[in-house]
């Protein structure tokens, strides 16, 4: 059985991937490391836990020595590595903790991987998840490439550029197998409502105001976190080592006009009567460095491994409403306790 570690799979992405492989490679043996900080939640996976090739390992990427061993002892072969800080309005709050996760972590994952297999590197791959927020902002017009230089402008976009640029040097100085994607904003089923869809869904529900930064007036190209997770799967498997691919659903929408749209399916999918859910949206104070538009150039995933997104932003959203509408336990765990002190910091 082949052995594959993923890092951060009990957070929102992640779970979506340690769902993926656990059940698309039944020969694969899936280890979840996961340190269950406030973005992990075992909630995420409760329905694939139990399968025999799926093993949950708490701890944390920055431990030296847990690392070390725990790749001695399970010698894996494969790596995907999701483990982040990954929220930007936390970063501007505490930028060094986003330092330590996302840059030191992922240094010590590497470290890890390059001394188990030295040089004998056939078969193994270490896959890097990374994000379009390292090329910086776009003005109007343009797209992101694979080969647009490097321009980030928060301190979890500045983490995670880092540690893309380790990833890059680790192939160059040691040979070691890598692959990195950089993917667009992501939107689904459990994602922490401290990001703007699922935080909007929550506040429609509770009926409490929906705080747009600055004039609303952001672009972010959207895709449907399954849409992701089989993008990963591919790259994992049929990406060129020492290559990046762009990930994103050609799928750009101003915030203010998303946030209608989602209100609008609301209010139907509520029975509340139309434009109440946007009599709620609020104005407020825009993030620092707030960046204007993001934009992926997908191309060479569509071109070279055939990838294309499954559903339309309209059928994904909707998707993704039903669910929290539906899982109304998992959002009520989730929105108590820090939640509440990190949503009064954050907003009041
Ligand atoms: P998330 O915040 O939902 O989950 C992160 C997970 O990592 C959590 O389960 C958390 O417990 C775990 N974690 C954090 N610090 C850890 C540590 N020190 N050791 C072990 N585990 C730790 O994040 P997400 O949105 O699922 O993002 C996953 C990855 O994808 C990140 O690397 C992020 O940069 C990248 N990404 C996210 C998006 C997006 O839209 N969310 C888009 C592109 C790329
Ligand atoms: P977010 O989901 O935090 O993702 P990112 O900052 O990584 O793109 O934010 C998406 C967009 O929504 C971004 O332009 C900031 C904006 N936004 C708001 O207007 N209000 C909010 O409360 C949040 C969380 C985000």
């Amino acid at each position: 059985m082949k052995k594959i570690l993923i890092t951060g799979g009990a957070g929102f992405i992640g779970s979506h991937v340690v769902r993926q492989f656990v059940t698309a490679y039944p020969n694969y043996h899936v280890f979840n490391l996961d340190a269950l900080t406030y973005a992990g939640n075992l909630e995420n996976l409760a329905d694939i836990e139990a399968q025999n090739n799926y093993t949950f390992l708490k701890g944390d990427i920055c431990d030296e020595d847990f690392i070390n061993t725990l790749f001695e002892t399970h010698q894996f072969q494969g790596v995907i590595h999701l483990a982040a800080e990954s929220h930007v309005d936390r970063s501007i709050k505490d930028p060094l903790a986003f330092a330590k996760t996302n840059i030191l972590g992922t240094m010590i994952l590497l470290n890890a991987f390059k001394n188990l297999w030295q040089s004998n590197w056939e078969g193994k791959r270490f896959y890097h998840i990374s994000t379009d927020e390292v090329y910086g902002s776009l003005g109007a017009t343009g797209l992101f490439e694979e080969s647009t230089a490097y321009d980030p402008n928060s301190p979890y976009s500045a983490s995670k550029a880092s540690s893309d640029h380790f990833v890059r040097a680790y192939g160059e100085t040691y040979g070691l197998p890598y692959v990195i994607s950089n993917c667009s904003n992501n939107y689904g089923a459990y994602q922490f409502p401290e990001k703007l869809i699922p935080l909007f869904i929550n506040n429609i529900i509770q009926n409490q105001a929906l705080p747009v930064y600055g004039d609303g007036n952001y672009t972010r190209d959207w895709l449907y976190v399954i849409d992701h997770a089989l993008a990963i799967d591919l790259v994992f498997h049929k990406g060129n080592n020492h290559e990046t691919y762009n990930i994103g659903g050609f799928n750009e929408w101003k915030n203010i006009d998303l946030v209608k749209l989602l209100c609008q399916q609301m209010d139907v999918k509520l029975n509340r009567t139309k434009g109440s859910s946007e009599a709620l949206i609020s104005y407020v104070k825009d993030r620092p460095g707030h960046d204007l538009r993001y934009a992926i150039d997908a191309t060479k995933i569509q071109k070279e491994l055939g990838w294309n997104p499954s559903v339309t932003f309209e059928e994904g959203l909707s998707k993704t409403i039903d669910w929290y509408l539906e899982n109304t336990k998992w959002l009520d765990h989730i929105t108590s306790g820090d939640y509440i002190n990190y949503y009064k910091q954050q907003y009041s």
